[in-house]
C-alpha cells in the first residue's frame, strides 16, 4: 500500500455520568484523512480543507499524534498527510480526536499494522494534549475502537470496549458557536463532594450494566451528571429547553457532548431519534443561532479505510 484514505468518525465523550472515561462512536459524520508514503523521512501535512488549521506538524493534532507514533519506530521513509475536515473544531464531538486518530490509524495501516487499535489510543492522546492541555482518551478511544468505550484507568491505560445495544441511536445538536475544551476544563472545580461522587459512580455502574444487559430503562435512569453539567451547561444556548423537550419526546437521556456546545441525546429506535430531532429543531428554530443536527446509529467499527 502506498496511500490510504481514512474515515475518522466523530465521537461523544463523557455521556453525562462518565466524565473523562466514557465515550461512544458516531457513524453519520467524520473527517477524511489521506496519507501517502513518501521517500522523504518524517511527517508533513501537505493540505487541509474545510477549516483553517496549521500545517506545522508541531501545532496540528494529527502531526503531533503521527510524530508520537513515528518516534517509536526506526524507518527510512516518511508520510504526507492531507486532512479534510468535516467536524468543526470546538464543536464537542471530537474534532481533534478524529484528526489525531485518523493520522495514527492511517500510518499504522501503511506500516503493516505494527500496533493494535488499543495501542494507537496512546499516540492519539498526544494530539488531544495539544488541543486541550490534557491527555484524555474518551474521544480517541471510541473513534479507534467503535461502540462504547470505558477508560477504566489512565495509568496504565486500560480501555474496555462495550458493544452498543442494537436499538440505540444518538441525536446530537451542534449549535454553531465554538467552545474550547481547554476553557471548558478551566471552569471545572478540582474537588467534588462525597454525595455527588456517590451519585456519579452509581450512575456510571448503572449505565455500563444497562449497556451489557440491553436494559434501556436502566440506561435512561443512569444518564445524569451533577458534577460537570451544572458548571458547563450555562455556556450552551438552549441547553435546558433542549433537555426538557427531548425528554418529553421520549429520549432516554440528554447531556453535554464532550465539553460542548453540542448536546447529545440517546434514544431507543430510529423513529424516536427522529422525533427528538424534530423537538430540538423546534427549539433552535425560534432563535437566530445556526445549528446542525446529526442522527446516528452507534458506529460499531470505529475508524475505517475508505476507497
Ligand atoms: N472529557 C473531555 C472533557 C472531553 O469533557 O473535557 C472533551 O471532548
Amino acid at each position: 500500500m502506498k496511500s490510504v484514505k481514512v474515515f475518522c468518525p466523530a465521537t461523544v465523550a463523557n455521556l453525562s455520568c462518565g466524565f473523562d472515561v466514557l465515550g461512544l462512536c458516531l457513524d453519520s459524520i467524520g473527517d477524511e484523512i489521506i496519507i501517502h508514503k513518501s521517500a522523504a523521512k518524517g511527517i508533513r501535512i501537505t493540505k487541509i480543507t474545510g477549516e483553517d488549521l496549521p500545517l506545522d506538524i508541531k501545532k496540528n493534532v494529527a502531526g503531533v499524534a503521527a510524530q508520537a507514533l513515528l518516534d517509536e519506530l526506526d524507518i527510512d521513509f516518511g508520510f504526507d498527510i492531507e486532512i479534510h475536515k468535516k467536524i468543526k473544531p470546538g464543536s464537542g464531538i471530537g474534532s481533534s480526536a478524529a484528526s489525531a486518530a485518523g493520522a495514527v490509524f492511517g500510518l499504522n495501516e501503511l506500516l503493516g499494522k505494527p500496533f493494535t487499535r488499543k495501542e494507537l489510543v496512546y499516540f492519539a492522546m498526544k494530539g488531544e494534549a495539544l488541543a486541550s492541555g490534557s491527555e484524555h482518551a474518551d474521544n480517541v478511544a471510541p473513534a479507534l475502537l467503535g461502540g462504547f468505550t470505558l477508560i477504566r484507568g489512565y495509568n496504565p491505560l486500560d480501555i474496555i470496549r462495550i458493544e452498543s445495544p442494537p436499538d440505540l441511536y444518538a441525536t446530537v445538536v451542534h449549535p454553531q458557536i465554538e467552545l474550547k475544551t481547554s476553557e471548558m476544563r478551566a471552569v471545572l472545580k478540582p474537588e467534588v463532594s462525597l454525595k455527588s461522587a456517590i451519585s456519579q459512580w452509581g450512575n456510571l455502574g448503572g449505565f455500563i450494566s444497562g449497556l451489557y444487559t440491553h436494559d434501556y430503562d436502566l440506561i435512561s435512569r443512569s444518564l445524569h451528571d451533577e458534577i460537570v453539567e451544572p458548571l458547563r451547561s450555562v455556556f450552551i444556548p438552549n441547553f435546558k429547553e433542549v433537555k426538557t423537550k427531548a425528554m418529553e419526546s421520549g429520549s432516554l437521556g440528554v447531556g453535554i457532548s464532550g465539553s460542548g456546545p453540542s448536546i447529545f441525546t440517546l434514544n431507543k429506535g430510529i423513529e424516536n431519534a427522529q422525533n427528538v430531532s424534530f423537538a430540538i429543531e423546534k427549539v433552535f428554530s425560534k432563535t437566530d443561532i445556526p445549528f446542525e443536527i446529526h442522527i446516528s446509529k452507534i458506529n460499531p467499527d470505529g475508524i475505517r479505510l475508505i476507497n
